[in-house]
C-alpha cells in the first residue's frame, strides 16, 4: 500500500483521488460531525462577515465550505451572491465530487469556476479576490509560506483570508487523549470507512508534525498579513486564523 508523503505532493494527491468517493461520509464519521460547526465559524468570521463579491476556496475538496455559504446565502435573499467563485484544488477526483454536489443541490446557478491547481501556484492574477478560504488544506501544502503568498497575491487590498486546519490542543491531558485517537482509532475507523488505512495514517502524522497555530501567525505575518485573528476551537483540537491584505 501507497504511504503518503507531504514532500512528495503526487502521492499526496493519490490519496485524496483514491478517498474522494467516500470523503464527506467518512469525514462525518470521524470528526464526530465537530467539523460542520467548526466550518460554520470558518464561514460566519470571513465569507458571512465581509459578503465578499469574489472568493476563493483553496484546497475545496467537494465544496464543504463554498457549497454550504452559497447555500446560506440564497435562503437569506438579504446577502448579495459573489459575482466569481473560484473553487480550486488538486485532485481531480475531489473537484469531479464538487461538481456533481452543485448540481444536485441547485448551485450551477452561481458563477463557479473549477481549477484544477496546486496552492501554492494560484492561476489567478493579482488583487482580483475579495475573500479567501482553506479548510484542513494548508497541512496538506508542502510549502505552507508559499500558499500564504500566493494568495496574498491575488487578494485585493482589504481582503481577508481565513484558515481553518486541525491542530494539537494545548492541554497536556487533552493532548493526550487526542494523540490517542489520532494514533489507534482514527486509522482502524479510517480502514473501515475507505479501505484505505495509510490515508488516516498520514492524516495522523500530518496533524502531529504541522506548526503549532503560533507558527503559522508568524508565516502569516511574514507574508504581509495585517490584523491577524486566532480563534482556538474546542480547546485547540482545530485552529482559525484569520489575517487581512494591507
Ligand atoms: C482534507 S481535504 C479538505 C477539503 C475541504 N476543504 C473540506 O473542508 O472538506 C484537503 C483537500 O486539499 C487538497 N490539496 C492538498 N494539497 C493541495 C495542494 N497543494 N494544492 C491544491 N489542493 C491540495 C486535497 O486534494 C483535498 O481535496
Amino acid at each position: 500500500m501507497t504511504s503518503y508523503n507531504k514532500n512528495d505532493p503526487t502521492t499526496i494527491q493519490e490519496m485524496f483521488n483514491s478517498i474522494a468517493e467516500n470523503y464527506d461520509k467518512t469525514n462525518a464519521i470521524l470528526s464526530f460531525q465537530m467539523h460542520k460547526r467548526w466550518n460554520q465559524t470558518l464561514i460566519e468570521k470571513t465569507l458571512i462577515a465581509s459578503h465578499p463579491d469574489s472568493i476563493l476556496d483553496l484546497c475545496c475538496g467537494t465544496g464543504a465550505i463554498a457549497f454550504e455559504y452559497l447555500k446560506q446565502i440564497s435562503v437569506q435573499s438579504h446577502d448579495p451572491a459573489p459575482s466569481k467563485i473560484y473553487m480550486l484544488d488538486f485532485s481531480v477526483e475531489m473537484l469531479a465530487f464538487a461538481r456533481k454536489k452543485a448540481e444536485a443541490e441547485n448551485l450551477n446557478r452561481y458563477n463557479i469556476t473549477y481549477l484544477q491547481a496546486d496552492a501554492q501556484s494560484i492561476p489567478l492574477p493579482d488583487n482580483t479576490i475579495e475573500c479567501a478560504t482553506i479548510a484542513y488544506g494548508i497541512r496538506n501544502v508542502k510549502l505552507p509560506q508559499q500558499c500564504l503568498k500566493d494568495v496574498y497575491r491575488v487578494l485585493k487590498k482589504g481582503g481577508t483570508f481565513g484558515i481553518l486546519e486541525l491542530t494539537q490542543p494545548t492541554n497536556p491531558l487533552l493532548r493526550l487523549g487526542h494523540g490517542l485517537y489520532l494514533r489507534t482509532i482514527l486509522p482502524v475507523m479510517g480502514k473501515i470507512f475507505t479501505s484505505n488505512e495509510n490515508a488516516y495514517r498520514y492524516l495522523c502524522n500530518s496533524i502531529h508534525s504541522f506548526i503549532q497555530p503560533e507558527a503559522l501567525k508568524d508565516l502569516m505575518r511574514a507574508a504581509g498579513y495585517v490584523e491577524i485573528r486566532s480563534i482556538p476551537l474546542m480547546g485547540g483540537i482545530a485552529t482559525i486564523l484569520i489575517g487581512k491584505k494591507l
